[in-house]
């Protein structure tokens, strides 16, 4: 993909279904009795790799456009998969499928693409095996492929080192199948989406502060479900419209749920012009429209309990960060060296090499304000929101910008150069 610099950006556009949302619903569609019919799901390379490891597992989906329907045969209607399991780069679906997968009366082999054989999976295996799973990481390090062979679980009551809702989710599913109670707490608030979910599905599930208990369930009823647009693809085309001048864009349906919009939090303490319109509850998720219009911002420091709500922004923030004036530091972000890519190093690299200021730190970056940025030709590191960080970036670089590797795009955001082009 190649960026050229542009004068401002104006108009009016909707991001595509959030994406963790479009997951967990293709999931408790499938664990659930009947049909459930799933509006504006996102047709990203990540949710189909769960849509096709749920038809393995037996599950009737038909995919229309992006409204989807899932024939859920109830909680204990799965049936085994002749093949290996193969959840492409997707982290969510891996370890989420692997949840449900260890309280199966059957075996399953769960693999990936190079980037999720890397990915710790050690996090899921230990809460897990405590409730009674067994599941062996086939090359003995931790990640996938995985060999889960389906137990009886127990309810447990974990304390996660690392605030991930990953993690939370994938041991509140596998409690869904357990013997008694399933408590989860974190040391800060991870995303919330499964627990709303579940009770939508009209599953048993309480939260307190950070403690999140799910009982054994029965049955869960089918529903349709909305899903609101994705923040973190929203996130994208806020912070072009806040860096370009003369630039004022709305973007339509957008979900802000409170575990997911502290990039409005720190977009407002940096100074954006930022508008949240039109609020309203969507199956129980908050839905606004968002105005960004250009913006002087200026540097902050962003630390502690607001990380993990943020985990997905901080490339994009980090490319905010170097069209502000000022410093930014960023700190407490180790666990971005553990996603699809190591974004701390692949965003310092490339910021890099269009001549930023920014150097990496050993839980973070600090960045320093610039006035230009130059085109370059830079990486993606099989990281779509690293190449879309990128793109971004290079709408206010003073040459053209090569993102190389930009098909990962696909993953959460297939329409992203199309939805900037309506805007320039
Ligand atoms: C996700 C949780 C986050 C996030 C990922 C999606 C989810 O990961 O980075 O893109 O849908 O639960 P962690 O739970 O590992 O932080």
């Amino acid at each position: 993909m190649i960026i050229n610099p542009v004068t401002q950006l104006k108009g009016e556009i909707s991001v595509p279904g959030d994406k963790s949302i479009s997951h967990r619903a293709i999931m408790f569609g499938a664990l659930a009795q009947g049909k459930s019919t799933i509006y504006n799901f996102l047709q990203g390379d990540d949710c189909l790799s769960t849509i096709r490891c749920f038809r393995q597992l037996g599950v009737n989906i038909t995919v229309n456009n992006d409204i989807v329907e899932v024939e859920g045969n109830g909680l204990n209607g799965l049936k085994p998969s002749k093949e290996i399991l193969d959840v492409g780069n997707s982290g969510t679906t891996l370890r989420l499928m692997t949840g449900i997968l260890a309280a199966q009366p059957f075996d399953s082999t769960v693999t990936g693409d190079e980037s999720i054989q890397k990915r710790p999976m050690g996090r899921i295996i230990k809460p897990l095996s405590q409730m009674g799973a067994n599941i062996n990481s086939i090359n003995e390090n931790g990640c996938a492929p995985l060999k889960i062979q389906g137990q009886q679980l127990n309810g447990v009551t974990y304390e996660s080192p690392v605030s991930s809702a990953q993690v939370k989710s994938s041991i509140l599913l596998a409690g869904l199948y357990a013997k008694g109670d399933t408590t989860v707490i974190e040391p800060a608030q991870s995303r919330n989406h499964t627990e709303i979910m579940l009770e939508y599905f009209e599953g048993s599930i309480t939260t307190k502060e950070l403690k999140t208990t799910v009982k054994p369930a029965k049955n869960l009823s089918s529903r349709e479900i909305t899903v609101p647009g994705d923040i973190s693809s929203a996130a994208f085309i806020i912070t072009a419209a806040l860096i370009v001048p003369n630039s004022s864009v709305l973007i339509k349906n957008v979900g802000i749920n409170p575990t997911r919009n502290g990039i409005l939090e720190i977009y407002k303490k940096m100074n954006a012009n930022i508008k949240v319109l039109n609020q309203r509850t969507v199956n129980g998720e908050p839905v606004a429209d968002i105005l960004a219009e250009s913006s002087l911002l200026k540097g902050i420091t962003i630390e502690g309990d607001i990380i993990p709500n943020i985990i997905d922004e901080l490339p994009i923030i980090s490319v905010a960060a170097t069209f502000a004036k000022g410093q930014t530091i960023i700190k407490d972000a180790e666990e971005l060296k553990v996603k699809e890519s190591n974004r701390i190093d692949a965003m310092v690299n490339n910021l890099s090499k269009m001549k930023g200021d920014i150097i990496a730190t050993s839980d973070g970056m600090i960045i320093n304000g610039v006035t230009n940025l130059e085109g370059a030709s830079v990486e993606s590191y099989h990281d779509h929101r690293i190449a879309m960080s990128c793109a971004i970036a290079g709408l206010m670089a003073i040459s053209p910008t090569t993102i190389n590797g930009s098909d990962c795009i696909g993953i959460s955001y297939p329409n992203f150069y199309d939805d900037l082009q309506k805007l320039i």
